[in-house]
């Protein structure tokens, strides 16, 4: 039998932080609203483009597992937040590392996109379609927030990380997964001013509006995560007890607090980031994975629950198993130019071209999208 061992991880993390006070200094918000409803406290705005993270990510991770670029037969892109869509974001990573044997895909199942990559590569080199494969989870919301809405505004971040996996004779790797889509939340979130659907209508990109219903996204990611959660441990035959360390995506500190308690495992067996990096969105698995290894919160062989969900509203579980090795085989030197603006300053700069009254807004709000989203005429 063959398994997809996770065997390379890395992280990049934008350095300029963005604090709940340099919110309060443009949107009427506080420090105190911002974590008692998320645990958030600050998160990073990047400086740099997506490739460019997910690029040194992916070097690290590789550098991690001891491989070269060229080793790699498949690079899966997972994330909302494209440099550009065609040509698509993985083949930049791949250029970027020199990766020429390899295939490149770009993964978009928003939140869950990182989770979706990893089952997708995990099956590919279980059925024999490739040996080695990275998948990243990177996002760049700042670059299309819409910064004058308090409603979301506070509640995402910039980050990338990646992970390598390769073929193995060793039971390791993703185990179990749950994939779904809860379509009955399809709106409830969607951010207007991406795709065809507003080309011709005086929308500029970057310029977006967001239909987001916190509450309806709240109990529909709890009831989503922890019923995939408590359904991959029962296919395994594993019990809560069994899981040694839960590796949530990072929306929201109450929804993780409520997976945990349904899925039945306490919370000091939970690994949490949101505090200081927000929701990254596709970005946050895989960072909280890289920071777990790096606090030495996971052992050889221990036993990870990975619940995540995202707009679609996608969701998941994944039952990964951890090898033997817990640490890098090797050091990358790669690292992200110097930044020179505070992350108020570089988000004040994309606010600067956000005109909340103008005629982009103006053809978002156009009567035929906020009637019918299915069936409006260009
Ligand atoms: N600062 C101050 N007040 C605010 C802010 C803010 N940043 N944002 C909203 N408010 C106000 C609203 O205007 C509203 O005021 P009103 O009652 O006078 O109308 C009130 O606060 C809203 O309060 P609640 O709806 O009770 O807030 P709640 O406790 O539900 O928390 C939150 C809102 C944080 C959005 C929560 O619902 C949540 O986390 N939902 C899920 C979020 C989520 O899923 N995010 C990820 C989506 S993408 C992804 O990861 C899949």
């Amino acid at each position: 039998m063959t398994y997809a061992a996770i065997t390379g991880w890395g992280k990049c993390m934008p350095p300029a932080v963005l604090s709940n006070a340099d919110l309060s200094t443009f949107l009427e918000t506080s420090d105190e609203w911002i974590t008692s409803r998320t645990g958030m406290r600050e998160r990073r705005v990047s400086h740099v483009g997506a490739i460019e993270l997910s690029t040194v990510a992916t070097r690290r991770a590789l550098a991690c597992a001891g491989l070269e670029a060229k080793d790699i037969d498949l690079i899966i892109y997972g994330g909302v937040s494209n440099d550009e869509l065609v040509p698509n974001s993985a083949s930049g990573v791949q250029r970027a590392i020199g990766a020429t044997h390899a295939a490149s895909i770009d993964l978009n199942t928003a939140c869950t996109s990182f989770c979706y990559g990893l089952a997708t590569a995990t099956a590919m080199i279980r059925t024999g379609m490739i040996k080695r494969a990275v998948v990243i989870g990177v996002e760049l919301i700042s670059r299309y927030m819409d910064w004058s809405d308090r409603n979301v505004a506070v509640l995402f971040g910039d980050g990338a990380a990646a992970v390598v996996l390769e073929a193995s004779d060793h039971e390791e790797g993703m185990l179990g997964s749950v994939l779904g889509c809860d379509i009955g939340g399809r709106e409830s979130l969607r951010v207007r001013g991406f795709g065809c659907t507003y080309a011709g209508r005086d929308v500029r990109f970057g310029d977006t509006l967001w239909d987001f219903d916190g509450q309806v996204i709240f109990k529909r990611a709890v009831q989503a995560m922890a019923g995939a959660s408590v359904r991959v441990l029962q296919e395994a035959g594993l019990s809560p007890d069994d899981v040694d360390l839960v590796v949530p995506h990072q929306a929201n500190l109450r929804i993780i607090e409520s997976v945990a308690k349904y899925a039945g495992v306490p919370m000091d067996k939970v690994m949490v980031t949101v505090q200081k990096y927000g929701n990254m969105s596709a970005a946050t698995v895989p960072v909280a994975l890289v920071e777990a290894l790096e606090e030495g919160r996971v052992k050889p062989g221990a036993n990870l629950l990975i619940p995540a969900f995202g707009g679609g509203l996608t969701y998941c579980s994944l039952l990964v198993r951890w090898g033997q090795r817990v640490t890098p085989l090797g050091d990358s030197d790669a690292e992200l130019p110097p930044c020179t603006e505070t992350a108020l300053e570089l988000v004040n700069r994309v606010r600067a071209t956000q005109d909340p009254h103008g005629v982009s807004r103006a053809g978002l709000m156009a009567p035929q999208f906020v009637e019918s989203w299915a069936t409006a005429p260009l």
